[in-house]
């Protein structure tokens, strides 16, 4: 009986965590980004596609811009272009990380819902786009002292940078290339962004090398699925990995000069606080990424 209790207070919160992740809020309503094409508007108990909707007569969308990229995949109706869904696809991962995606008419369907808008908008891939982000994180000091809030908890600081593109403060990751490991991804993508590493001479990222290359081998995967992106359609989304890296001690990347690089137009350390509002599924990554830490350290001290 006592078992049997229990797992049905897990399977209820299972499903409510299911439930949550379930629906997109930020791929909906409102002009796509770099268009001038409007979503259909899509209620909150019509996102998912099991529900009839019969009204729904969505614009497409196909950014012009994407015509000829090498790291994009060519129109759907290309003669030569013949993908292979739900697989790794030569170099591309096209599999989902929470699941097989349907394929409709010839498209590959959102695993979440209707977004408003068909075709593949601003995203270079159709179905899944991949992306992994760093969450690096430290502890906020004071003259070598721990900060702590009215509760006497340590405070989680991560490295933010703000985008290019929308302006909100997001986790540095970016796009996984064809063939690339996500860790690698993400590595490469803080470097790049929160570091300017493009910018930087050989012998100046040589300096950093070795202590960097130690402290981003023990990094943890705290989210890996779906995220609900702007630019999301309901042929084309973005899905990542996260991992957190922490410098419990704030001497390795937390003693670092952070500059801005690539597509980031700022750079810096951001408390982690309860109303703390991000780019994209970012805010709910990096409060699951402050209890695992807080939880850590409590249990340590
Ligand atoms: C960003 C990632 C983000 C992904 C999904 C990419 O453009 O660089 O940080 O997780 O989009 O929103």
């Amino acid at each position: 009986m006592f078992k049997c209790v229990i797992s049905l207070v897990i399977l209820v919160m299972s499903k409510q965590n299911f439930a949550k992740n379930l629906i997109h809020y930020k791929c909906r309503g409102g002009i796509y980004p770099r268009s001038t094409v409007e979503r259909f508007f899509v209620p909150d108990d019509k996102v998912c596609w099991k529900t009839q909707y019969d009204d729904y007569k969505p614009n497409c969308f196909n950014a012009p811009s994407l015509q000829g990229k090498p790291w994009a995949d060519p129109d759907i109706d290309s003669p030569n272009f013949k993908p292979k869904w739900n697989m790794v696809d030569g170099k591309v991962n096209r599999s989902s990380h929470i699941g097989t995606y349907n394929i409709v008419n010839q498209l590959p369907q959102n695993p979440i819902g209707r977004t408003g808008i068909c075709g593949r908008g601003v995203l270079g891939r159709w179905g899944p786009n991949h992306a992994a982000d760093p969450v690096v994180t430290r502890w906020k000091r004071l003259d070598g002292k721990m900060v702590l809030d009215p509760n006497k908890k340590p405070i989680l600081q991560f490295v933010a940078i703000k985008r290019g593109d929308s302006g909100e403060w997001a986790l540095p990751g970016g796009m996984v290339d064809p063939g690339e490991l996500d860790t690698v991804t993400a590595v490469r993508e803080f470097r790049e962004e929160a570091l300017n590493s493009l910018a930087k001479t050989e012998e100046e990222t040589a300096q950093w090398t070795e202590k960097l290359n130690t402290f981003f081998s023990t990094g943890e995967v705290v989210y890996k699925g779906y995220v609900d992106d702007w630019r999301n359609t309901d042929n084309a989304w973005l899905e990542t990995v996260a991992y957190n890296f922490h410098d419990e001690t704030g001497t390795i990347v937390g003693s670092m000069n952070l500059q801005a690089g690539d597509d980031a137009v700022g750079v810096c350390w951001v408390d982690i606080t309860p109303t703390i509002k991000l780019y994209a599924s970012h805010e709910e990554i990096v409060q699951t990424v402050n209890k695992k830490q807080i939880r850590i350290f409590e249990s340590e001290h």
